[in-house]
């Protein structure tokens, strides 16, 4: 694998690989001088058109920790706004002796256009892209599933066969639960999506999952719960139900929580707009899975640069060279 564009390009096997890499690259996070120099001399560029809390901060420490060069370019502020392209954009940071591309777009495709046009040589990696794909999220979702419902040394080597996930909410503009349901599927659990009918996407039906209308017949039989917040700015005020109906339906309080297992864990992927699709009282639970998620980002983003880009080593090889 050269890029990592989306989630349904993972087999089994490469999904696993980067969850286990990932495992090392945590061991790393935990000692007191969090680097490695896998990636010395490398540089990254991390090319955010959209806003981004998680996943920018993220990647920028994901590549620090691997010694690379890190240079940050937001569209706002930058010549985007004098009407560069995203191919001249590219080709100017390319110019500068760029290895590895992290890019956040609005529009969908945006990081596939860019790793197949042949505009510049390095390295792409999709930081979510539109309504379409948001791998590195898909992967720490997974990461945070196996390490909670099978266990952070018992899951080397494991996939999530078995395990029953639930995604509530906004669907159809979210490219979490795309990137969700093709690694979850890819990695053997059965998924759930549970949204309002004018938030499930026209050709679900081709997804390989289920789609349910009742939240609280399906938080019963979910080992994982991932709330997903609804995008205002990507829907017509038509689309959506109103707030307090929308909570009332699809938000997941104190109550409902307690209709799930004593295992499952809820998860959000960020950011969370408490009081509409989960309450405060649940996301500060110890269920809450949202901080964790956040965490292991790093470690997941660690994986995937050093996979894509990294040295001969192996990372298990090369931690233990840096503690010794
Ligand atoms: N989960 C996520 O992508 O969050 P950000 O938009 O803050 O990066």
């Amino acid at each position: 694998m050269r890029h990592l564009i989306s989630a349904a390009d993972l087999t089994r096997d490469d999904a696993v690989l980067i969850l286990d890499t990932a495992e090392e690259m945590a061991r790393v996070a935990d000692r007191p001088i969090k680097k490695l120099p896998t990636l010395r001399g490398r540089t990254v560029v991390n090319l955010f058109f959209e806003d981004s809390t998680r996943t920018r901060i993220s990647f920028e420490a994901a590549e620090k920790r691997l010694s690379a060069d890190v240079i940050n370019f937001s569209a706002k502020g930058s010549s985007v706004s004098k009407g560069e392209s995203l191919k001249d954009t590219a080709q100017t940071l390319e110019a500068m002796g760029v290895d590895a591309v992290v890019i956040r777009h609005g529009a969908s495709g945006a990081p596939y256009r860019l790793a197949t046009s042949g505009w510049i040589d390095a390295v792409v990696i999709n930081a979510g892209d539109g309504t379409h794909q948001h791998p590195t999220q898909a992967l720490l979702d997974a990461f945070t599933m196996r390490r909670r419902l099978v266990g952070r040394d018992a899951g080397l080597g494991q996939d999530l066969a078995g395990k029953r996930i639930t995604i509530v909410g906004d669907v159809l503009h979210s490219r979490v639960a795309r990137s969700n349901v093709d690694l979850l599927h890819t990695l053997g659990a059965e998924v759930t999506l549970v949204a309002p009918p004018t938030l499930v996407p026209v050709g679900v039906g081709t997804w390989p999952c289920e789609v349910s209308y009742d939240l609280d017949s399906t938080l019963p039989k979910s080992d994982a719960v991932m709330m997903l917040r609804v995008q205002r700015e990507r829907m017509n005020a038509a689309f959506f139900p109103t707030e307090r109906e929308y909570s009332r339906r699809y938000g997941l309080d104190g109550e409902r929580m307690a209709k799930m297992p004593e295992h499952a864990v809820v998860m959000h992927p960020g950011p969370m707009v408490r009081g509409m699709e989960i309450t405060a009282e649940v996301a500060d639970s110890g269920r809450c899975t949202v901080v964790e998620q956040v965490a292991n980002g790093v470690s997941i983003r660690m994986a995937v640069l050093y996979l894509l880009l990294g040295g001969n080593e192996s990372a298990v090889s090369q931690t233990r060279t840096e503690e010794s």
